[in-house]
C-alpha cells in the first residue's frame, strides 16, 4: 500500500494544521482535499458520526485510489435527546449565527442545574484504505452546557461548553490547550497508533 501521502478529506485549514502536528512522527504527508485536486463535496446524510466520516473517506478514496482520512464531528446536548448531534453544523440552518444557535441552547436548558447540562464533543475519524478495509476512531470531550456564552478561542459550541475539571470554558482554552483535550485530538491520536500498527504490518 502506498504510504508516502494520505489525504484528509478536509477544507477546513485549522483541522488540517492540528492533524499535521498528530501525525508528524508518522512520516507521511498529509494532504487537503484541494492539495489532491478534488473539488466534489460529499453529502453528509448519514444519521452517526461513523456512517458520515465512512461516506466521506470512502468517497475520496474511490476517487483517487489513496489512504484517505475523513471526520465527523459534533455536539450531544444529552437534555436535548443529544441534539444537535450530526446535524451540528446545520442545526437552526447553516445561515444562522453561533451566537444565535448558542443562546437557543441555553434557553432551551433554562431550569436545569450541573449534571442535568451534561453534553459533549463527539469526533470520528474514518480511514478508508484502497485495498477495501475501512476503520474509526471515536474520541469525545466530556463536559456541561454553562450559562453564558465565554471565551474568545475556539469555533461553534465552544463559548458556552463548560470543562468543570478545568474550571473554564472550552473557548478559553488555547488552540495547544484544546488540541490537548478535544474530541478531535483524541480520535486522531488513537487514528494515528492504528495506522501505525498498518504501515509496520
Ligand atoms: P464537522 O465535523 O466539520 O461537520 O462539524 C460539525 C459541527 O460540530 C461544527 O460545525 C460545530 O458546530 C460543531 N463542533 C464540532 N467540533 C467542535 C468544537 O471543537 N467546538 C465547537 N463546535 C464544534
Amino acid at each position: 500500500m502506498q504510504w508516502d501521502t494520505i489525504i484528509f478529506a478536509t477544507g477546513n485549514e485549522g483541522k488540517l494544521r492540528e492533524i499535521r502536528m498528530i501525525m508528524e512522527d508518522l512520516g507521511v504527508r498529509v494532504q487537503s482535499l484541494k492539495e489532491a485536486g478534488i473539488t466534489i463535496e460529499v453529502e453528509e446524510n448519514g444519521t452517526t458520526f461513523e456512517e458520515n466520516a465512512v461516506m466521506k473517506a470512502k468517497a475520496i478514496m474511490e476517487l483517487t485510489g489513496q489512504v484517505v482520512l475523513a471526520d465527523d464531528s459534533g455536539l450531544e446536548v444529552d437534555a436535548l435527546n443529544k441534539e444537535p448531534g450530526v446535524y451540528s453544523a446545520r442545526y437552526m440552518g447553516y445561515d444562522t449565527s453561533y451566537h444565535v444557535k448558542n443562546q437557543t441552547i441555553l434557553e432551551r436548558l433554562e431550569g436545569k442545574t450541573g449534571e442535568e447540562r451534561s453534553a459533549r464533543f463527539v469526533c470520528v475519524i474514518a480511514a478508508a484504505l484502497p485495498d477495501g478495509r475501512v476503520l474509526t476512531t471515536r474520541g469525545t470531550m466530556e463536559g456541561q452546557i454553562g450559562y453564558e456564552e465565554k471565551g474568545e478561542h475556539g469555533f461553534g459550541y465552544d463559548p458556552i461548553f463548560y470543562l468543570p475539571d478545568d474550571g473554564c470554558y472550552s473557548a478559553e482554552l488555547s488552540l495547544e490547550q484544546k488540541n490537548q483535550l478535544s474530541h478531535r485530538g483524541k480520535a486522531l491520536r488513537l487514528m494515528k497508533e492504528e495506522l501505525k500498527k498498518l504501515k509496520e504490518a
